[in-house]
Protein backbone atom coordinates (compact mmCIF):
# COMPACT_ATOMS: atom_id res chain seq x y z
CA UNK A 1 0.00 0.00 0.00
CA UNK A 2 2.92 2.48 -0.37
CA UNK A 3 2.47 3.01 -3.93
CA UNK A 4 5.34 0.98 -4.83
CA UNK A 5 3.59 -2.37 -3.18
CA UNK A 6 6.54 -2.25 -0.45
CA UNK A 7 5.78 -2.12 3.40
CA UNK A 8 4.09 1.30 4.65
CA UNK A 9 4.76 1.88 8.12
CA UNK A 10 3.53 4.44 10.47
CA UNK A 11 4.75 6.94 13.02
CA UNK A 12 2.30 8.59 15.61
CA UNK A 13 4.02 11.06 17.26
CA UNK A 14 2.15 11.58 20.76
CA UNK A 15 5.30 12.33 23.27
CA UNK A 16 4.65 16.15 23.40
CA UNK A 17 3.67 17.56 27.41
CA UNK A 18 0.45 19.36 25.92
CA UNK A 19 0.88 22.17 28.61
CA UNK A 20 -1.75 24.51 27.39
CA UNK A 21 -4.68 21.77 27.79
CA UNK A 22 -3.74 22.56 31.99
CA UNK A 23 -4.83 18.98 32.56
CA UNK A 24 -3.28 15.80 34.21
CA UNK A 25 -4.66 13.68 31.53
CA UNK A 26 -1.85 13.84 28.34
CA UNK A 27 -2.89 15.71 25.71
CA UNK A 28 -3.82 13.02 22.99
CA UNK A 29 -6.08 11.31 25.25
CA UNK A 30 -8.69 13.82 25.79
CA UNK A 31 -11.83 12.68 23.44
CA UNK A 32 -13.29 13.50 20.60
CA UNK A 33 -16.53 12.47 19.60
CA UNK A 34 -15.78 9.92 22.50
CA UNK A 35 -12.67 8.31 21.27
CA UNK A 36 -9.05 9.69 22.56
CA UNK A 37 -7.43 11.84 19.88
CA UNK A 38 -4.80 9.29 19.39
CA UNK A 39 -7.09 6.77 18.76
CA UNK A 40 -8.60 8.44 15.40
CA UNK A 41 -5.56 9.03 14.27
CA UNK A 42 -4.79 5.02 15.03
CA UNK A 43 -8.16 3.98 13.67
CA UNK A 44 -8.09 6.16 10.43
CA UNK A 45 -4.36 4.53 10.38
CA UNK A 46 -5.57 0.91 10.74
CA UNK A 47 -7.60 1.50 7.46
CA UNK A 48 -4.42 1.76 5.18
CA UNK A 49 -3.12 -1.95 6.24
CA UNK A 50 0.66 -0.64 7.65
CA UNK A 51 2.90 -3.54 7.82
CA UNK A 52 3.53 -1.58 11.21
CA UNK A 53 2.81 1.35 13.74
CA UNK A 54 4.85 3.09 15.72
CA UNK A 55 3.53 5.30 18.68
CA UNK A 56 6.51 7.55 20.47
CA UNK A 57 5.30 8.17 23.84
CA UNK A 58 6.55 10.37 26.27
CA UNK A 59 4.44 12.58 28.90
CA UNK A 60 1.92 10.22 30.22
CA UNK A 61 3.31 7.05 28.42
CA UNK A 62 1.85 4.54 30.67
CA UNK A 63 -1.38 5.83 30.27
CA UNK A 64 -0.98 6.47 26.47
CA UNK A 65 0.68 2.72 26.18
CA UNK A 66 -2.18 1.28 28.41
CA UNK A 67 -5.15 3.03 26.42
CA UNK A 68 -3.93 2.03 23.06
CA UNK A 69 -2.52 -1.28 24.20
CA UNK A 70 -5.95 -3.19 23.47
CA UNK A 71 -6.31 -1.67 19.73
CA UNK A 72 -6.83 -4.57 17.06
CA UNK A 73 -3.15 -3.30 15.42
CA UNK A 74 -1.70 -3.97 18.88
CA UNK A 75 -3.69 -7.70 18.71
CA UNK A 76 -2.08 -8.02 15.38
CA UNK A 77 1.55 -7.37 16.46
CA UNK A 78 1.80 -4.30 13.89
CA UNK A 79 2.03 -1.97 16.82
CA UNK A 80 4.83 -1.05 19.21
CA UNK A 81 5.71 2.12 20.95
CA UNK A 82 9.00 3.88 21.20
CA UNK A 83 9.63 5.78 24.48
CA UNK A 84 11.11 9.61 24.00
CA UNK A 85 12.77 10.74 27.33
CA UNK A 86 12.95 13.51 27.22
CA UNK A 87 11.24 15.10 24.51
CA UNK A 88 14.34 16.81 22.70
CA UNK A 89 11.70 17.84 19.18
CA UNK A 90 9.61 16.11 16.96
CA UNK A 91 12.66 14.90 14.87
CA UNK A 92 14.38 13.20 17.90
CA UNK A 93 10.62 11.43 18.61
CA UNK A 94 11.10 10.54 15.19
CA UNK A 95 14.76 9.19 15.80
CA UNK A 96 13.60 6.96 18.71
CA UNK A 97 11.00 4.83 16.59
CA UNK A 98 13.49 5.13 13.56
CA UNK A 99 15.18 1.60 14.66
CA UNK A 100 11.64 -0.05 15.14
CA UNK A 101 11.50 0.90 11.10
CA UNK A 102 12.52 -1.20 7.98
CA UNK A 103 14.79 0.53 4.91
CA UNK A 104 12.19 0.11 2.29
CA UNK A 105 8.82 1.37 1.17
CA UNK A 106 7.30 4.95 2.88
CA UNK A 107 7.14 6.40 6.24
CA UNK A 108 3.93 7.93 6.95
CA UNK A 109 4.54 10.21 10.33
CA UNK A 110 1.88 11.83 12.31
CA UNK A 111 0.64 13.35 15.01
CA UNK A 112 -1.15 12.08 17.49
CA UNK A 113 -3.20 15.87 18.09
CA UNK A 114 -4.15 16.51 14.79
CA UNK A 115 -7.20 13.75 15.07
CA UNK A 116 -9.26 14.07 11.73
CA UNK A 117 -7.14 13.59 9.55
CA UNK A 118 -8.73 10.99 6.92
CA UNK A 119 -7.30 7.97 5.29
CA UNK A 120 -8.18 9.15 1.19
CA UNK A 121 -5.77 11.87 1.94
CA UNK A 122 -3.07 9.74 3.65
CA UNK A 123 -3.46 7.86 0.44
CA UNK A 124 -3.25 10.93 -1.84
CA UNK A 125 0.52 11.16 0.22
CA UNK A 126 1.97 7.70 0.59
CA UNK A 127 1.02 7.09 -3.48
CA UNK A 128 2.82 10.68 -4.20
CA UNK A 129 6.15 9.38 -2.24
CA UNK A 130 5.97 6.08 -3.61
CA UNK A 131 9.16 5.85 -1.90
CA UNK A 132 10.76 8.20 -3.97
CA UNK A 133 9.81 11.60 -3.15
CA UNK A 134 9.35 13.28 0.10
CA UNK A 135 5.68 14.40 0.60
CA UNK A 136 4.54 17.17 2.96
CA UNK A 137 0.85 17.83 3.77
CA UNK A 138 0.46 21.93 3.36
CA UNK A 139 -2.46 24.01 3.84
CA UNK A 140 -2.58 27.79 3.30
CA UNK A 141 -4.05 29.59 6.03
CA UNK A 142 -5.45 33.31 6.73
CA UNK A 143 -2.89 33.47 9.95
CA UNK A 144 -0.36 31.22 9.56
CA UNK A 145 1.43 32.41 12.75
CA UNK A 146 3.50 29.50 15.07
CA UNK A 147 3.54 27.17 12.42
CA UNK A 148 6.65 25.94 9.81
CA UNK A 149 6.41 27.16 7.03
CA UNK A 150 6.92 26.16 3.56
CA UNK A 151 9.59 27.89 1.30
CA UNK A 152 8.98 27.27 -2.39
CA UNK A 153 11.40 28.07 -5.30
CA UNK A 154 8.69 28.46 -7.95
CA UNK A 155 6.53 25.01 -7.51
CA UNK A 156 9.25 23.19 -5.58
CA UNK A 157 9.81 23.07 -1.96
CA UNK A 158 13.37 23.98 -0.85
CA UNK A 159 12.58 23.87 3.07
CA UNK A 160 10.28 24.37 6.11
CA UNK A 161 11.17 26.92 8.18
CA UNK A 162 9.86 27.42 11.45
CA UNK A 163 8.06 30.22 13.23
CA UNK A 164 10.51 31.22 15.67
CA UNK A 165 13.31 30.93 12.86
CA UNK A 166 11.58 32.63 10.07
CA UNK A 167 12.62 35.99 8.52
CA UNK A 168 9.79 38.75 8.28
CA UNK A 169 9.60 37.65 4.61
CA UNK A 170 9.37 33.89 5.16
CA UNK A 171 6.70 34.68 8.02
CA UNK A 172 4.49 36.31 5.29
CA UNK A 173 4.24 33.13 3.45
CA UNK A 174 1.19 31.52 4.29
CA UNK A 175 1.55 28.71 2.84
CA UNK A 176 2.18 26.06 6.54
CA UNK A 177 3.53 22.68 7.57
CA UNK A 178 0.76 20.49 8.60
CA UNK A 179 3.24 18.40 10.49
CA UNK A 180 1.78 15.27 8.41
CA UNK A 181 4.82 13.91 5.91
CA UNK A 182 5.54 10.80 3.66
CA UNK A 183 9.54 9.36 3.69
CA UNK A 184 11.43 7.17 1.52
CA UNK A 185 12.05 4.57 4.35
CA UNK A 186 15.52 4.25 2.84
CA UNK A 187 16.65 7.55 2.98
CA UNK A 188 14.72 8.41 6.65
CA UNK A 189 17.15 7.27 8.99
CA UNK A 190 20.25 9.00 7.63
CA UNK A 191 18.48 12.22 7.80
CA UNK A 192 17.37 11.69 10.76
CA UNK A 193 21.16 11.02 11.92
CA UNK A 194 22.29 14.19 10.12
CA UNK A 195 19.67 16.78 12.58
CA UNK A 196 20.87 19.98 14.37
CA UNK A 197 19.59 21.97 16.87
CA UNK A 198 21.02 24.94 16.28
CA UNK A 199 17.23 26.94 15.70
CA UNK A 200 15.44 29.18 17.99
CA UNK A 201 14.06 26.22 20.37
CA UNK A 202 17.28 24.26 20.56
CA UNK A 203 15.13 20.91 19.08
CA UNK A 204 15.74 18.97 16.72
CA UNK A 205 13.36 19.61 14.31
CA UNK A 206 11.57 16.57 12.00
CA UNK A 207 10.79 19.52 9.10
CA UNK A 208 14.24 20.15 8.27
CA UNK A 209 14.73 16.65 6.51
CA UNK A 210 13.39 18.56 3.59
CA UNK A 211 16.47 20.90 3.47
CA UNK A 212 18.26 17.75 3.82
CA UNK A 213 16.11 15.81 0.99
CA UNK A 214 16.99 19.03 -1.40
CA UNK A 215 20.50 18.71 -0.61
CA UNK A 216 20.37 14.89 -1.45
CA UNK A 217 18.54 15.33 -5.17
CA UNK A 218 15.63 13.69 -3.58
CA UNK A 219 12.27 15.49 -4.86
CA UNK A 220 10.04 17.05 -2.26
CA UNK A 221 6.60 17.67 -2.78
CA UNK A 222 4.33 19.76 -0.84
CA UNK A 223 1.00 18.93 -1.42
CA UNK A 224 -2.16 21.05 -0.29
CA UNK A 225 -5.49 20.19 1.18
CA UNK A 226 -8.16 23.01 1.36
CA UNK A 227 -9.38 21.15 4.68
CA UNK A 228 -8.20 22.85 7.61
CA UNK A 229 -10.61 20.96 9.84
CA UNK A 230 -8.16 17.84 8.74
CA UNK A 231 -5.08 19.11 9.64
CA UNK A 232 -5.75 21.42 12.62
CA UNK A 233 -3.60 20.38 15.97
CA UNK A 234 -5.30 20.74 19.30
CA UNK A 235 -3.45 22.24 22.13
CA UNK A 236 -6.18 24.11 24.24
CA UNK A 237 -9.61 23.05 25.49
CA UNK A 238 -10.76 25.75 23.20
CA UNK A 239 -9.88 23.67 19.75
CA UNK A 240 -10.45 20.66 21.45
CA UNK A 241 -14.41 22.27 21.60
CA UNK A 242 -14.09 23.73 18.07
CA UNK A 243 -13.01 20.86 16.39
CA UNK A 244 -15.44 18.55 18.34
CA UNK A 245 -18.27 20.63 16.49
CA UNK A 246 -16.61 20.49 13.27
CA UNK A 247 -16.14 16.94 13.39
CA UNK A 248 -20.12 16.54 14.75
CA UNK A 249 -21.22 18.69 11.68
CA UNK A 250 -19.72 16.64 9.84
CA UNK A 251 -21.13 13.36 11.52
CA UNK A 252 -24.28 15.27 11.48
CA UNK A 253 -23.77 15.93 7.60
CA UNK A 254 -23.17 12.44 6.46
CA UNK A 255 -26.09 10.52 8.59
CA UNK A 256 -28.32 13.46 6.54
CA UNK A 257 -26.91 12.11 3.28
CA UNK A 258 -27.82 8.92 4.20
CA UNK A 259 -31.30 10.18 4.63
CA UNK A 260 -31.82 11.07 8.44
CA UNK A 261 -33.72 13.66 9.11
CA UNK A 262 -32.30 15.70 11.79
CA UNK A 263 -34.47 18.55 13.12
CA UNK A 264 -30.96 20.63 13.77
CA UNK A 265 -27.22 19.27 12.67
CA UNK A 266 -26.04 21.66 15.20
CA UNK A 267 -27.51 20.04 17.81
CA UNK A 268 -26.32 16.30 17.57
CA UNK A 269 -23.75 14.99 19.29
CA UNK A 270 -22.50 11.08 18.56
CA UNK A 271 -20.28 10.10 20.18
CA UNK A 272 -19.81 6.44 18.50
CA UNK A 273 -21.36 5.04 16.18
CA UNK A 274 -24.54 5.55 15.00
CA UNK A 275 -26.73 3.19 12.46
CA UNK A 276 -30.24 4.36 10.91
CA UNK A 277 -32.44 2.58 8.73
CA UNK A 278 -34.36 4.66 6.06
CA UNK A 279 -37.00 7.28 7.41
CA UNK A 280 -35.21 7.72 10.75
CA UNK A 281 -35.97 11.29 12.85
CA UNK A 282 -34.14 12.88 15.45
CA UNK A 283 -34.98 16.03 17.23
CA UNK A 284 -32.64 18.57 19.13
CA UNK A 285 -29.87 18.03 21.42
CA UNK A 286 -30.03 14.51 21.41
CA UNK A 287 -26.45 12.18 22.23
CA UNK A 288 -25.67 8.95 20.85
CA UNK A 289 -22.31 7.21 22.50
CA UNK A 290 -20.83 3.91 21.72
CA UNK A 291 -22.82 1.87 19.09
CA UNK A 292 -26.59 2.73 18.84
CA UNK A 293 -28.36 1.58 16.13
CA UNK A 294 -32.04 2.76 15.19
CA UNK A 295 -34.21 0.81 12.78
CA UNK A 296 -36.41 2.13 9.51
CA UNK A 297 -38.84 4.89 10.80
CA UNK A 298 -37.54 5.10 14.27
CA UNK A 299 -38.22 8.67 15.87
CA UNK A 300 -36.01 10.05 18.80
CA UNK A 301 -37.51 12.77 20.75
CA UNK A 302 -36.00 16.10 21.90
CA UNK A 303 -33.23 15.68 24.85
CA UNK A 304 -32.64 11.62 24.29
CA UNK A 305 -29.23 10.13 25.73
CA UNK A 306 -28.57 7.01 24.14
CA UNK A 307 -26.15 4.79 24.78
CA UNK A 308 -25.05 1.03 23.83
CA UNK A 309 -28.85 0.06 22.45
CA UNK A 310 -30.60 -1.24 19.23
CA UNK A 311 -34.15 0.21 18.76
CA UNK A 312 -36.11 -1.73 16.00
CA UNK A 313 -38.00 -0.49 13.56
CA UNK A 314 -40.60 1.57 14.19
CA UNK A 315 -39.79 2.41 17.79
CA UNK A 316 -40.44 5.70 19.32
CA UNK A 317 -38.28 7.22 21.92
CA UNK A 318 -40.00 10.59 23.33
CA UNK A 319 -38.39 13.47 24.69
CA UNK A 320 -36.26 13.07 28.21
CA UNK A 321 -35.34 9.73 27.97
CA UNK A 322 -32.12 7.99 28.93
CA UNK A 323 -31.46 4.52 27.44
CA UNK A 324 -27.31 3.38 28.56
CA UNK A 325 -26.84 -0.39 27.70
CA UNK A 326 -22.88 -0.56 29.08
CA UNK A 327 -21.94 -3.18 28.94
CA UNK A 328 -25.06 -5.48 28.58
CA UNK A 329 -26.87 -3.51 26.19
CA UNK A 330 -30.17 -2.60 25.83
CA UNK A 331 -32.80 -3.90 22.81
CA UNK A 332 -36.38 -2.08 22.31
CA UNK A 333 -38.57 -3.78 19.98
CA UNK A 334 -40.52 -2.64 16.84
CA UNK A 335 -43.04 -0.37 17.19
CA UNK A 336 -42.17 0.36 21.10
CA UNK A 337 -42.97 3.37 22.93
CA UNK A 338 -40.96 4.84 25.19
CA UNK A 339 -40.93 7.99 27.21
CA UNK A 340 -41.18 10.62 27.60
CA UNK A 341 -38.53 10.42 30.96
CA UNK A 342 -38.31 6.76 31.02
CA UNK A 343 -35.02 5.20 32.13
CA UNK A 344 -33.81 2.00 30.50
CA UNK A 345 -30.51 0.53 31.97
CA UNK A 346 -28.76 -2.21 30.91
CA UNK A 347 -30.07 -5.74 30.37
CA UNK A 348 -33.02 -4.25 29.49
CA UNK A 349 -35.33 -6.21 26.54
CA UNK A 350 -37.96 -4.67 25.54
CA UNK A 351 -40.70 -6.80 22.80
CA UNK A 352 -42.41 -5.49 20.02
CA UNK A 353 -45.07 -3.03 21.08
CA UNK A 354 -43.98 -2.64 24.31
CA UNK A 355 -44.94 0.86 26.60
CA UNK A 356 -42.39 2.17 29.00
CA UNK A 357 -43.77 6.25 30.47
CA UNK A 358 -42.69 8.24 32.39
CA UNK A 359 -40.59 7.73 35.20
CA UNK A 360 -40.29 4.21 34.47
CA UNK A 361 -37.19 2.22 35.32
CA UNK A 362 -36.24 -0.95 33.49
CA UNK A 363 -33.09 -2.73 34.58
CA UNK A 364 -31.98 -7.03 33.33
CA UNK A 365 -35.79 -7.14 32.46
CA UNK A 366 -36.98 -9.07 29.48
CA UNK A 367 -40.60 -7.59 28.99
CA UNK A 368 -42.22 -10.11 26.04
CA UNK A 369 -44.53 -8.18 23.40
CA UNK A 370 -47.19 -6.19 24.30
CA UNK A 371 -46.58 -5.37 27.87
CA UNK A 372 -47.11 -2.29 29.43
CA UNK A 373 -45.76 -0.03 32.00
CA UNK A 374 -47.29 3.19 31.63
CA UNK A 375 -46.06 5.52 34.93
CA UNK A 376 -43.55 5.48 37.73
CA UNK A 377 -42.22 1.93 38.23
CA UNK A 378 -39.60 -0.45 39.19
CA UNK A 379 -38.68 -3.33 36.63
CA UNK A 380 -35.48 -5.18 37.78
CA UNK A 381 -34.06 -8.19 37.44
CA UNK A 382 -37.90 -9.67 36.07
CA UNK A 383 -39.40 -12.13 33.51
CA UNK A 384 -42.19 -9.82 32.71
CA UNK A 385 -45.21 -12.07 29.98
CA UNK A 386 -46.84 -10.69 27.00
CA UNK A 387 -49.68 -8.22 27.44
CA UNK A 388 -48.51 -8.10 31.19
CA UNK A 389 -50.16 -4.62 32.62
CA UNK A 390 -47.69 -2.94 35.13
CA UNK A 391 -49.47 -0.42 37.09
CA UNK A 392 -48.30 2.93 39.05
CA UNK A 393 -46.01 2.89 41.34
CA UNK A 394 -45.07 -0.63 41.60
CA UNK A 395 -42.00 -2.29 41.98
CA UNK A 396 -39.89 -4.92 42.21
CA UNK A 397 -38.35 -5.47 45.66
CA UNK A 398 -35.34 -7.52 43.68
CA UNK A 399 -32.51 -6.51 46.44
CA UNK A 400 -32.21 -8.32 49.85
CA UNK A 401 -29.31 -6.51 50.79
CA UNK A 402 -27.11 -8.95 49.72
CA UNK A 403 -28.33 -10.91 47.14
CA UNK A 404 -30.69 -9.69 43.90
CA UNK A 405 -33.41 -12.15 43.16
CA UNK A 406 -36.18 -12.64 40.04
CA UNK A 407 -39.50 -11.52 39.40
CA UNK A 408 -41.41 -13.90 36.91
CA UNK A 409 -44.86 -12.12 35.98
CA UNK A 410 -46.31 -14.62 33.41
CA UNK A 411 -48.33 -13.61 30.51
CA UNK A 412 -51.40 -11.39 30.97
CA UNK A 413 -51.12 -10.71 34.42
CA UNK A 414 -52.41 -7.53 35.47
CA UNK A 415 -50.37 -5.90 38.39
CA UNK A 416 -52.29 -3.30 40.13
CA UNK A 417 -51.08 0.24 41.41
CA UNK A 418 -48.69 0.52 44.44
CA UNK A 419 -47.64 -3.24 44.41
CA UNK A 420 -44.35 -4.14 45.81
CA UNK A 421 -43.32 -7.35 44.31
CA UNK A 422 -40.62 -9.15 46.69
CA UNK A 423 -37.91 -11.35 44.54
CA UNK A 424 -37.65 -14.19 44.17
CA UNK A 425 -41.55 -14.56 42.80
CA UNK A 426 -43.86 -16.01 40.17
CA UNK A 427 -46.71 -14.00 38.90
CA UNK A 428 -49.15 -16.93 37.63
CA UNK A 429 -50.18 -16.55 34.34
CA UNK A 430 -53.55 -14.45 33.92
CA UNK A 431 -53.57 -13.32 37.15
CA UNK A 432 -54.58 -10.05 39.04
CA UNK A 433 -53.00 -8.16 41.69
CA UNK A 434 -54.97 -5.98 43.53
CA UNK A 435 -53.65 -2.64 44.15
CA UNK A 436 -51.33 -1.67 47.17
CA UNK A 437 -50.41 -5.33 47.42
CA UNK A 438 -47.31 -6.29 49.17
CA UNK A 439 -46.70 -9.39 47.11
CA UNK A 440 -44.34 -12.33 49.20
CA UNK A 441 -45.18 -15.78 47.43
CA UNK A 442 -46.24 -17.11 44.27
CA UNK A 443 -49.80 -16.29 42.96
CA UNK A 444 -51.48 -18.83 41.52
CA UNK A 445 -52.76 -18.17 37.89
CA UNK A 446 -55.96 -16.91 36.90
CA UNK A 447 -56.34 -15.47 40.23
CA UNK A 448 -57.05 -12.12 42.05
CA UNK A 449 -54.39 -12.04 44.50
CA UNK A 450 -54.61 -9.03 46.89
CA UNK A 451 -52.14 -8.86 50.35
CA UNK A 452 -53.17 -5.45 52.15
CA UNK A 453 -55.73 -4.81 55.32
CA UNK A 454 -59.15 -4.48 54.54
CA UNK A 455 -60.54 -1.40 54.64
CA UNK A 456 -62.62 -0.72 57.08
CA UNK A 457 -65.05 2.34 58.04
CA UNK A 458 -66.09 3.70 61.61
CA UNK A 459 -68.98 5.66 61.54
CA UNK A 460 -69.79 8.78 63.05
CA UNK A 461 -66.07 9.12 63.73
CA UNK A 462 -64.88 12.33 66.00
CA UNK A 463 -62.04 13.75 65.34
CA UNK A 464 -60.25 15.02 68.07
CA UNK A 465 -60.29 18.75 69.07
CA UNK A 466 -57.61 20.74 70.49
CA UNK A 467 -57.06 21.01 74.24
CA UNK A 468 -58.87 24.19 76.24
CA UNK A 469 -61.61 24.60 73.27
CA UNK A 470 -64.71 23.75 74.32
C1 LIG B 1 5.13 21.29 14.38
C2 LIG B 1 6.07 21.54 13.20
C3 LIG B 1 5.56 22.71 12.36
C4 LIG B 1 4.15 22.48 11.95
C5 LIG B 1 3.26 22.17 13.14
C6 LIG B 1 1.90 21.74 12.67
C7 LIG B 1 8.25 20.91 14.07
C8 LIG B 1 9.55 21.37 14.56
N1 LIG B 1 7.39 21.84 13.72
O1 LIG B 1 5.23 22.41 15.22
O2 LIG B 1 6.39 22.87 11.22
O3 LIG B 1 3.64 23.62 11.26
O4 LIG B 1 3.82 21.07 13.91
O5 LIG B 1 1.04 21.57 13.76
O6 LIG B 1 8.03 19.71 13.94
N2 LIG B 1 6.16 15.72 19.84
C9 LIG B 1 6.86 14.64 20.35
N3 LIG B 1 8.07 14.83 20.91
C10 LIG B 1 8.67 16.04 20.95
C11 LIG B 1 7.97 17.16 20.42
C12 LIG B 1 6.72 16.94 19.88
O7 LIG B 1 6.33 13.51 20.33
O8 LIG B 1 9.79 16.11 21.46
C13 LIG B 1 4.85 15.50 19.23
C14 LIG B 1 3.76 16.26 19.93
O9 LIG B 1 3.15 15.45 20.93
C15 LIG B 1 2.79 16.53 18.79
C16 LIG B 1 3.71 16.64 17.57
O10 LIG B 1 4.91 15.99 17.92
O11 LIG B 1 1.90 15.46 18.58
C17 LIG B 1 3.98 18.07 17.14
O12 LIG B 1 4.62 18.74 18.19
P1 LIG B 1 4.34 20.27 18.52
O13 LIG B 1 5.14 20.64 19.72
O14 LIG B 1 2.89 20.53 18.57
O15 LIG B 1 5.00 20.99 17.24
P2 LIG B 1 4.72 22.44 16.76
O16 LIG B 1 5.61 23.39 17.48
O17 LIG B 1 3.27 22.72 16.77
MG1 LIG C 1 1.53 21.68 17.67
Amino acid sequence: MSGNGAALEVVIMAAGKGTRMKSSLPKVLHRLAGRAMVRHVLDTVETLQPARVVVVTGHGAEAVEAHLGGHALAAAGRLQFARQMPQLGTGHAVQQAAPLLCDEGVVLILNGDVPLIEADTLVRLVQASAGERLVVLTVVLDDPSGYGRIVREGEAVQAIVEHKDASPEQRAIREINSGILAVPARHLKGWLARLRNDNAQQEYYLPDIVALAVADGVEVLGLATDDEVQVAGVNSPQQLAALERACQRRQAEALMAQGVRLADPARLDVRGRLQCGADVEIDVNCVFEGEVSLGEGVRIGANCVIAQARIAAGAVIHPFSHIDGEKLGVEVGEGALIGPFARLRPGARLGAEVHIGNFVEVKNATLAAGAKANHLAYLGDATVGERVNYGAGSITANYDGANKHRTVIEADVHVGSNCVLVAPVTLGAGGTIGGGSTITKDTPPGALSVSRARQLSIPNWQRPVKAGKA
